[in-house]
């Protein structure tokens, strides 16, 4: 059964503002979200002014915003409470502020904080954005995220870093067969296709993230070299020169011995999506696996590496 609808929704709603000890942003998220609040903007992924050279904002760490009705305060109070408690933060090393936004202003605000950016030869940006074609270069590709609740508008530092990495393999060693583990919205997949791959795969258990993957390859017009499904990697059949798998690290450990059997012979692997707490198991097994490190990419707390089978 579908929740009511309120037919007269209040004209403001509630923005909470959460200070929490840095490198917790992925873990907060990820609770949240899974007890119903959507997931918090980490409002420093997306960096402004990537292509007009103005000064980009320096990060602040370990603020999460959430915008929640206003009867809703008390509700997400006590679960933020009750997770600061489980996760053992020291007394001060967090904090909630709250501001009253107008529910119209929000809905357009968030928007305004989403610019474009270059990223690995891409200019990334949303497909509200009438992008300015007089400040693009030459070689830029523009990458057009649809907007909708499928992870990957290309702002999260792991997107970034596998963004890069797929450009650079592509100047060693183009690739004819990729497959996108968890492809959200469908960026890194779509964006292979675009550097001229012949077929992309993939696949996410979460429900949005299929048809946002499809709108964003039609955007593209690469809609015949992607097929994108609902599902988890199980699903995933047969060998791929390129295999992304931009996933938390649990996800990565215990599927450490199924993303090398889904690479070729001289495939390459791009794991993301880890924090240095999580680096050690996560690396070793991959490892255990029988795949070598060639890379360790480090931004903050969050690491990433690229695999090759080890020979
Ligand atoms: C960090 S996001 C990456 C999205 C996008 N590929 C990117 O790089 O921006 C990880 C994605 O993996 C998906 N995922 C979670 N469990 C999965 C599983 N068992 N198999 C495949 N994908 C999974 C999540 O739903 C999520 O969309």
């Amino acid at each position: 059964m579908s929740a009511p609808v309120d037919p007269d929704p209040s004209p403001t709603l509630l923005r909470l503002v959460l200070r929490i000890p840095p490198g917790w942003e992925e873990t907060v998220q990820w609770q949240l979200d899974q007890a119903g609040w959507g997931t918090g903007v980490y409002e420093q992924a997306f960096p402004a002014g990537h292509l007009d050279d103005e000064p980009v904002g320096r990060p602040e760490e370990g603020t999460l915003s959430y915008v929640v009705e206003e009867g809703e305060r008390a509700r997400f109070l006590a679960e933020f409470d009750r997770l600061a408690g489980i996760l053992d933060w020291p007394d001060g090393g967090w904090e909630v502020r709250g501001e009253s936004v107008l529910r119209h202003d929000w809905e357009t605000a968030w928007r305004e904080k989403w610019k474009p950016f270059r990223c690995g030869g891409f200019v990334v940006h949303a497909d509200f954005h009438q992008l300015d074609r007089g400040l693009l270069r030459p070689d830029d590709i523009p990458l057009i995220v649809p907007t909708g609740s499928a992870f990957g508008t290309g702002g999260h530092p792991s997107t970034r870093i596998a963004l890069r990495t797929l450009r650079r393999w592509w100047g060693v060693r183009p690739a004819e067969r990729v497959l996108d583990v968890g492809m959200g919205t469908g960026i890194l997949g779509v964006a292979a296709a675009l550097l001229g791959a012949g077929q992309v795969a993939g696949m996410d258990p979460d429900p949005p993230a299929e048809e946002q993957a499809r709108k964003m390859a039609a955007l593209h017009g690469v809609e015949e070299r992607c097929r994108f499904w609902n599902g988890v990697l199980e699903s995933a059949e047969g060998s791929w020169q390129i295999v992304f798998a931009n996933l938390q690290s649990g996800l990565l450990q215990r599927y450490a011995p199924l993303l090398r059997e889904r690479m070729s012979a001289d495939g390459r692997l791009f794991t993301g999506g880890f924090m240095d707490r999580n680096a050690a198991p996560t690396l070793a097994a991959l490892r255990d696996a029988g795949l070598r490190c060639t890379r360790l990419h480090e931004h903050g707390r969050w690491r990433a590496a690229e695999f090759e089978i080890e020979a």
